[in-house]
């Protein structure tokens, strides 16, 4: 093995935020690339996405609604390491390539809005991270502004995520008034300037001042009065009796997540956070493979590995391109290579890689496990696919997700029913929404499903843009979709689920059964009408069927 090898796979960093819209993740983005001194301006990473939406009209559809329905990668140095931040797109209406980004990450951070806790999507994000039991650091933000109890916000992420807290930083008060944090490791204070912070230098570009202190230091006592100083030696006191110590073991698999509260506009807490993360957060590790001489390949093997985890049509229209992304695994990729599609096994020569900070596009030289880069794809790459300078070998599926939103593609000009057709296998091949037909025999149109609203938004744009189809969408009643196999392997009668109205039999794109249901109330009758039928959440590890 190559010392370079290692040294390069030692440096990478890996990962995403996981948050609900508004706590801060654009601001936090923003201030790890001030922190980096990858730019220079606080508002640059805003001000890039108003540019790039000049770019294509899919970007304009982004400007226009000031959400963000692409998910890129953020790399960067940070003091000799390559931070590599994969973006998911902050808006309540996310898409199933969110939770895909998060297959390509090592880690995450998870960001909570201190007068808000654990919202709906950092929950459903955390889930994920969580299955892949993955390294997850919390960071509480806003704490400039009036929020929960420090204690009530540990027992909700406990108890709502089950996942163990380890607070690394813990907050001081003077009354109601936040004065800073105590860092139980460092057993250092660092005050909070509320006025500095106030101020447009701190809350701006600068890489912010802190005061540090010790817990005993007199200076501490005045600036904190009476009750607050006990009160933080109280908890202080607390948290090292009754807490456990940090296991780092429990951290790597994704059972402890050490926290840091601090406000991310202002700058504060992000330097004790970032101090940890550096050193908690670790390095690419081998990841499991199917059909190869081992069941893991480690990052540092020679051969070169990488698997597309997103794929995204369209990003620049006027070269009607089609990017795919792909995350390294092993190896080192230089440019110009050839590697071997395992799925085709056919090879093809990686011409062009793209790295991208925020919509600027670099080319890639070469890359490393961890790195994640955009290749140009003429329609040859599936989401999932594995790629190796090697002997074939194929990385683990990447999960689907359940859809909870449908809705009928109602065509304003039926005489172009064979471009939708073509136009939604295609987008769903591509995974950018699901696509459900109707059981033979059986008349109904086709139904799309999709994790987030937006998703559906993105389908009806790209129809009319590259296929040339009006369709409305119409909202159906359903509410979920489970994929239904026989427990004793015999193909599912599809056609008595229509029969005796308890769901609405369908095929999806690789042909697997699906029922959706209108509700708890229709699942339960179909469960109590047919016996000794699965009924799965998601499409993953499901066959395609045979029509009883
Ligand atoms: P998001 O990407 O997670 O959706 O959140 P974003 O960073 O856009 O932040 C949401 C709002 O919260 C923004 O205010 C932002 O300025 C504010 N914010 C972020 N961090 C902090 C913090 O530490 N303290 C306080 N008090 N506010 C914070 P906005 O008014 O919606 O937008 P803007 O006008 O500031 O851009």
């Amino acid at each position: 093995m190559s010392t370079h090898l290692a040294a390069e796979i030692k440096r990478r960093k890996t990962f995403a935020i996981i948050s609900h819209p508004d706590a801060g993740k654009t601001t936090l983005t923003e201030k790890l690339l001030l922190y980096g001194g990858a730019i220079q301006l606080a508002g640059a990473v805003k001000a890039k996405r108003g540019r790039a939406s000049a770019v294509s009209d899919w970007m304009e559809m982004e400007r226009e609604r000031g959400i963000s329905i692409t998910s890129s990668v953020l790399q960067f140095p940070y003091r000799g390491l390559q931070m590599n931040l994969l973006d998911t797109p902050g808006h309540a209406d996310f898409s199933e390539d969110t939770y895909r980004t998060l297959h390509a990450a090592d880690g995450a951070v998870m960001l909570l809005d201190c007068a808000k806790g654990v919202e709906t999507q950092t929950k459903k994000l955390f889930r994920v991270c969580k299955q892949r039991r993955m390294p997850i650091f919390s960071f509480v933000n806003k704490m400039d502004r009036p929020g929960r109890e420090p204690f009530d916000l540990i027992g909700e992420v406990e108890h709502v995520l089950g996942i163990g807290v380890y607070p690394v930083t813990w907050p001081i008060y003077r009354g109601a008034t936040f004065r800073g944090v105590y860092h139980r490791q460092k057993r250092e204070v660092h005050l909070f300037d509320a006025k500095k912070a106030g101020s447009s230098a701190a809350s701006g570009a600068e890489v912010a001042d802190m005061i540090v202190t010790g817990l005993d230091d007199p200076n501490l006592r005045a600036e904190l009065d009476e009750q607050g100083y006990s009160q933080l030696r109280e908890e202080a006191d607390l948290l090292d009796t009754a807490g456990d110590a940090f296991d780092h073991e429990r951290f790597i698999a994704g059972d402890v997540s050490p926290m840091f509260f601090g406000s991310a506009i202002n700058n504060f807490g992000l330097q004790a956070f970032l101090d940890t993360f550096c050193e908690l957060m670790p390095a690419p590790l081998p990841r499991i493979i199917i059909g190869g001489k081992a069941p893991t390949i480690a990052p540092d093997d020679e051969t070169f590995s990488a698997f597309v985890f997103k794929i995204q049509a369209n990003m620049n229209k006027s070269h009607r391109d089609r990017v795919a992304f792909m995350r390294v695994c092993s190896g080192r990729f230089e440019r110009g290579m050839k590697v071997h599609v395992v799925r085709t096994h056919k090879d093809i020569r990686l011409a062009n890689p793209t790295s991208f900070m925020a919509q600027e596009r670099t080319i890639v030289e070469e890359g490393y496990a961890g790195d994640v880069m955009g290749v140009y794809d003429p329609g040859i790459f599936e989401i999932g696919d594995t790629l190796t300078s090697g002997p074939e070998f194929s990385f683990e599926e990447i999960p689907s997700f359940a859809p909870e939103h449908f809705v009928r593609a109602v065509m304003a000009d039926p005489m172009r029913r064979k471009q939708l057709k073509t136009g939604l296998d295609q987008l769903a091949q591509e995974g950018t929404i699901q696509l459900y037909r109707s059981v033979e025999g059986l008349a109904g149109d086709m139904i799309l499903g999709a994790v987030g609203k937006l998703q559906l938004e993105v389908v009806k744009f790209r129809l009319k843009a590259e296929y040339d189809v009006d369709v409305r969408l119409e909202s159906l009643s359903v509410e979920f979709a489970r994929w239904v196999s026989r427990t004793d392997g015999l193909p599912v009668d599809m056609r008595a689920f229509d029969r005796e109205r308890v769901g609405t039999p369908c095929l999806d794109v690789r042909g697997r059964a699906v029922v959706l249901f209108a509700g708890d109330w229709q699942f339960n009758s179909a469960t109590r009408t047919f016996t000794g039928i699965n009924y799965a959440e998601t499409a993953q590890g499901q066959k395609a069927t045979k029509q009883a």
